[in-house]
């Protein structure tokens, strides 16, 4: 747990409640927490989710890994404690965006199933929406998308997940998506179908 290092701070509501801001865009505000190896189609899916809820009118961003390293989290490596606090900034930039009436979708690998439980609990039931891709490390080695599995098996890179860090499988996802198997256009109408189950979107 991250400490709390300034004393005179207090909390100011505002005038606003994320319900209003529901109602105004017409949809729930969630986040949607994808999470799997490298190459197992994080960014990808992520990003045809957000179009599909765009077309729908729906009020969206993608927090993709690589992205906000460049940016909020650019003093962090890939340590446990780095990966930790990468995901707890996120987590709480994810749960910002839902205050906003927002999906929020993140694309990070997230190895540590107690750094997602974290982000898990600062939202309320049902609006923590974790998506696992079960991807074959073999299958995400053959894509290599970055070139990165590679890199790793050559020792270039350190403390890379799967191959010299840890992966910790989901216990409970929302959804288990296998992109091994299914096409992007049958992914994506997966999670679409979740959220309209769950009456996220209509
Ligand atoms: N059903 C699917 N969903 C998502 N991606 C898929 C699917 N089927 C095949 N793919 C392919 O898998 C690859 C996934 O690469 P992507 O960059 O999205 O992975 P990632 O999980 O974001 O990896 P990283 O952690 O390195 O950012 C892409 O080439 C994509 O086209
Ligand atoms: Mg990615």
């Amino acid at each position: 747990m991250t400490d709390i290092k300034s004393k005179n701070i207090t909390w100011h509501e505002s005038n606003i409640t994320k319900e209003d801001r529901e109602r105004l865009n017409g949809h729930k505000a969630v986040v949607l927490w994808f999470t799997g190896l490298s190459g197992s189609g994080k960014s990808t899916l992520a990003h045809a989710v957000e179009q599909a809820l765009y077309d729908k009118g729906c009020r969206t961003i993608v927090l993709d890994g690589d992205n906000i390293r460049h940016g909020l989290n650019k003093n962090l490596g890939f340590s446990p404690e780095d990966r930790e606090e990468n995901i707890r900034r996120i987590g709480e930039v994810a749960r910002l965006f839902t205050q906003a009436g927002v999906i929020a979708l993140t694309a990070f690998i997230s190895p540590y199933r107690a750094d997602r439980d974290n982000a898990r609990e600062l939202l309320n039931d049902g609006e923590f929406v974790e998506v696992y891709l079960k991807c074959a490390i073999d299958v995400c080695e053959s894509r290599d998308v970055k070139g990165l599995y590679k890199k790793a098996r050559a020792g270039e890179i350190k403390e890379f997940t799967g191959i010299s860090a840890p992966y910790e499988e989901p216990l409970n996802p929302e959804l288990v998506i296998d992109t091994a198997a299914e096409t992007l256009e049958e992914s994506t109408r997966k999670v679409l179908a979740y959220l309209q189950s769950r009456e996220i979107i209509v």
